[in-house]
């Protein structure tokens, strides 16, 4: 495995998340500001090329998934474009989108032709109502029709992502649990995590104990799966269900041990942290015409500067980050 991806903790990074677009058509309460946030001009950002370019030196150095994020990936003009030519690359397994599920159902079909192997939808409410006033849009069922037709082309588990939230949508547990009984879902609860303009507070996160002792009242039985190598979540299953829930344990447990993953924003910089605030231009170096000796030096320079672990909930709630929109998870 390349030294270059291999950080001063010996942690390899062969997952790369990639963030195709600042836009979306959402406005997720923990995601960015209602006003929405400055974007970057279209000069700046990456074209599909250098993408391509960066993706393809990624995996010749060891990446073998790689996860398209944004704002929104699928609003992306030529997103289907993407990941077909993402799929001739030698030595790339995964190939995966995380969606708010708008645009889902219609464009399913030809990214699973172009190659798309993996899908993790957003939805934190069975409720319309509700689902209005978190993502501050209408859509709700054009999302369920997203999670239903990737049921449909095969993709198992599909996963969905719970952004759980005090006052919000912690009520709702049992009933994502419910989905899971008849549908192969991977209903993921996630901690909620602090970033720039989405108003964080610890009051407002609801931890993994908490929802586990929840779910556990009315489902003694629920058992724990084995961990997945590198995995964000933790499994668990109803003995009979077809679907499995998880938890995404950023706040209260860790998982940067196993850390596998590094992150281009959408505007070209290397991200090696969620939560670090230290990054690097690859646009940059790429349109300054940086030899691929010269990219990969800089890329390992940044990865060896990656911290052991993020610097806890209530540093990480103070620092300066980018908003999620801008990150892409
Ligand atoms: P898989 O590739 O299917 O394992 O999904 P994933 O969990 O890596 O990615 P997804 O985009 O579905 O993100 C789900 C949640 O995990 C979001 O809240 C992300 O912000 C969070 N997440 C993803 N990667 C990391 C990470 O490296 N560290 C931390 N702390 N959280 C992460
Ligand atoms: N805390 C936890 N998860 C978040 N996501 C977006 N913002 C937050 C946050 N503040 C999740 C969304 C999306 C994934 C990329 O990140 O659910 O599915
Ligand atoms: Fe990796 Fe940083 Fe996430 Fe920890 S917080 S798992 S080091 S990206």
């Amino acid at each position: 495995f390349s030294a270059f991806l291999t950080d001063s903790f010996g942690r390899r990074h062969s997952y790369l998340r990639i963030s195709l677009t600042e836009k979306c058509n959402l406005r997720c309460q923990y995601c960015m500001p209602e006003e929405g946030v400055p974007l970057t001009p279209k000069a700046k950002l990456l074209t599909t090329e250098e993408i391509l370019t960066l993706a393809r030196l990624f995996v010749k150095e060891g990446v073998d998934k790689i996860r398209l994020t944004g704002g929104e990936p699928l609003i992306r003009p030529d997103v289907v474009d993407i990941v077909a030519q993402l799929h001739r690359l030698e030595g790339l397994r995964t190939i995966g989108v995380t969606t708010n599920g708008i645009n889902l159902a219609r464009l399913l079909p030809s990214l699973q032709k172009a190659g798309l192997s993996a899908i993790n939808i957003s939805l934190d409410t069975l409720v319309p109502a509700k689902f209005e006033f978190i993502v501050r849009r209408k859509g709700f069922h054009k999302v369920m029709e997203g999670i239903h037709k990737a049921i449909e082309l095969g993709y198992n588990p599909v996963k969905v992502n719970c952004v759980v939230m005090r006052g919000l949508n912690e009520d709702e547990l049992l009933n994502f649990v419910a989905l899971t009984k008849g549908l192969p879902l991977d209903v993921r609860f996630i901690e909620y995590m602090p970033f720039d303009g989405n108003k964080w507070n610890f009051r407002k996160m609801v931890s993994y104990k908490e929802m586990l002792d929840t779910l556990r009242q009315q489902w003694p039985e629920l058992e724990k799966l084995p961990e997945e190598e590198s995995s964000t979540a933790k499994a668990f299953k109803i003995p009979g269900f077809r679907g499995q829930v998880s938890f995404i344990t950023s706040m209260s447990e860790h998982f940067c041990g196993t850390c596998n993953r590094l992150r281009i924003t959408a505007d070209g910089n290397l991200k090696v942290c969620l939560f670090g605030n230290s990054e690097v231009s690859l646009r940059d170096h790429l349109r300054a015409g940086a030899s691929e000796e010269e990219l990969l030096r800089i890329i390992g320079a940044a990865v060896g500067r990656k911290k052991q672990q993020h610097a806890g909930m209530f540093n990480i709630s103070q620092m300066k980050n980018r908003p999620m929109i801008l990150i892409g998870g």
